[in-house]
């Protein structure tokens, strides 16, 4: 018997993506899934723990080949860079022309380019597939990105459609995925919060999967799905050290304020796992977890590309990379070292500075505060630095579709974003409904809803940013999500100023304001203006 799809890659996100592909192939024609690993004992194993799965186990890829039907599906689930790069040889060697493969892992838009360019020659189309939602989401149903043709994309929607998160519709809420319980036959289900599974057939169901454009567009997209989240986990951090700061909140109240955002405009899957993590107690010392964990956050790299591609298309990413930022520095070891001779406010935003700052005795740093009023303050700071991350992320998928000539459709980027991956939220429903509303929306800046939002909000987040530099309280993402702010609604900016420098020093030129074409200034001259 033969396999409709193969699965490259059996650690944790190939192993469970795996099997929700066997449960939903099998579920509509009882085809079978193919399973492959340079470790073929991880692969047997795999096979041995999910007999429900009925894999096909291959020991090579050459085996794995003769196992699949044709035209062939592979979808590799193996590290980015050099690892998916073998995969794919191995592949070309034993696949025919017309076979498919498809790259599921993180890897840079402009490798998935590269790839394919080479793929093709072979005749076998090269498809790169973002997929959100971490192991979880890879079994219960991620969200997915698809870049590659129009007729790789026929041939995969009946394979991936199924396995693909979906989002409820018409209540505004997206789907809760914290929560999952696993089925009398091993399956993971949705459960209501409460533990009680959902039967997805009762709901309207939409697949949050796309075809987002060509080549490298899928991972392009998943790339930036993953700098938004750094800006997100960013900014809700900063709310955090906000509130533990100002208010003194203990890290299993601040869980409790976040619970409580999380039944409003602000509800997400990041929100509703903030809160898991602060009331967490760690086992060995009776601490708030987040008190025993190193203050200095890892990275594999996509924050980084997503502001590296901003760069390069000239889009403005401030809170994106002020996010990406603010985890180098919190890696800088030596850096920070020097820090503890630097003058400030007293900070407290962990148990050790509350501690610490007790026994200095030092003065308070600023006038005593009103609990709710400070909350709710940083409740909508958050919000709107949280669109305004949006606006940023929105806008570099606009420019990057318009630079590879993707026609990316931003309204449907937005709908399968509602469940399944990282940054699920009751606010992408908003984002759909705006391009929904008008489908050359230039910017989600242009809509409405984000319009009165941002000006509802715009307040609250100058006084948080205010309040926390005379605090000595860092906040880059929510500083820098101020300044985009400020920088998009001035009538006139201080770039003229940098014109006028660039022109001095570099004969750059400059345009005027009060009649078209270009001019330059004889500094070292009579200082008269010449037009070129
Ligand atoms: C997702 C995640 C996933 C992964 C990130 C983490 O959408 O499922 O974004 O891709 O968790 O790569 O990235 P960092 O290790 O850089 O935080």
């Amino acid at each position: 018997m033969s396999a409709e799809v193969g699965v490259i890659g059996t650690g944790v996100m190939g192993s469970n993506l795996a099997r929700n592909l066997a449960r939903h192939l099998a579920a509509r024609a009882g085809a079978r899934v193919a399973v492959y690993d340079r470790d073929v004992e991880r692969a047997q194993a795999l096979a041995a723990e999910h007999p429900e799965a009925d894999f096909l186990v291959a020991s090579s890829p050459a085996d794995l080949a003769s196992k699949l039907s044709g035209p062939r599906v592979a979808i590799l689930m193996v590290n980015a860079g050099a690892a998916t790069d073998s995969a794919i040889n191995d592949l070309v060697e034993v696949f025919e022309p017309g076979d498919i493969i498809v790259d599921g892992g993180n890897s840079l838009f402009t490798d998935t380019i590269a790839r394919g360019e080479t793929v093709r020659q072979a005749g076998i189309e090269f498809v790169g597939v973002g997929i959100s939602g971490g192991e979880v989401g890879a079994l219960e149903g991620p969200s997915m990105m698809v870049g590659g043709t129009e007729s790789a994309w026929s041939r995969l929607r009946p394979i991936l459609e199924p396995i693909a998160a979906r989002a409820e519709t018409g209540d505004g809420h997206a789907e809760s995925s914290v929560g999952h319980v696993e089925s009398s036959d091993g399956r993971a289900e949705s459960s209501d919060g409460d533990g009680a599974p959902v039967d997805r057939a009762q709901v309207d169901p939409e697949s949050c999967i796309a075809h987002v454009g060509t080549d490298g567009a899928g991972h392009f997209v998943k790339m930036i799905h993953n700098g938004i989240e750094y800006a997100d986990m960013q900014l809700i951090a900063e709310a955090f050290a906000l509130l533990r700061s100002r208010l003194g909140l203990t890290p299993s109240e601040v869980a409790e304020v976040f619970r409580e955002w999380n039944r409003g405009e602000l509800e997400s899957y990041l929100i509703e796992i903030t809160a898991e993590v602060l009331d967490h107690t760690d086992a060995a010392t009776g601490q708030p977890f987040v008190d025993v964990i190193a203050d200095s956050a890892g990275a594999k790299g996509t924050g980084g590309w997503t502001v590296k591609t901003g760069l390069d298309l000239g889009v403005p990413v401030a809170t994106i990379a002020e996010a990406v930022s603010a985890r180098s520095l919190s890696a800088a070891s030596v850096l920070r070292s020097s820090g503890t001779a630097l003058d400030g406010p007293s900070n407290a935003t962990s148990a050790d500075d509350e501690a610490r700052t007790s026994a200095d005795d030092e003065a308070p740093t600023s006038a005593p505060v009103d609990r709710d009023t400070v909350i709710e303050t940083v409740r909508q700071a958050l919000f709107t630095g949280k669109i305004l991350a949006y606006v940023q992320g929105f806008h570099e998928i606009a420019a990057g579709a318009q630079e590879h000539g993707w026609n990316t459709d931003l309204g449907e980027v937005a709908r399968i974003w509602r469940a399944g991956c990282i940054i699920r939220a009751r606010f992408l429903d908003r984002i759909t409904d705006a391009f929904e509303a008008d489908p050359k929306l230039s910017s989600l800046l242009a809509d409405s809803y984000f319009q009165d939002s941002l000006n509802a909000g715009q307040q609250a987040l100058r006084d948080t940013v205010a309040d926390a530099a005379s605090a000595g309280v860092p906040i880059p993402a929510l500083a820098s999500a101020l300044s985009y702010f400020d920088g998009i609604r001035t009538s006139r900016s201080s770039a003229a100023l940098v014109q006028g420098q660039r022109d001095f020093f570099g004969s750059h030129t400059y345009a005027r304001t009060d009649r078209s074409g270009t001019f330059h200034t004889l500094w070292s001259g009579d200082r008269s203006e010449v037009q070129l």
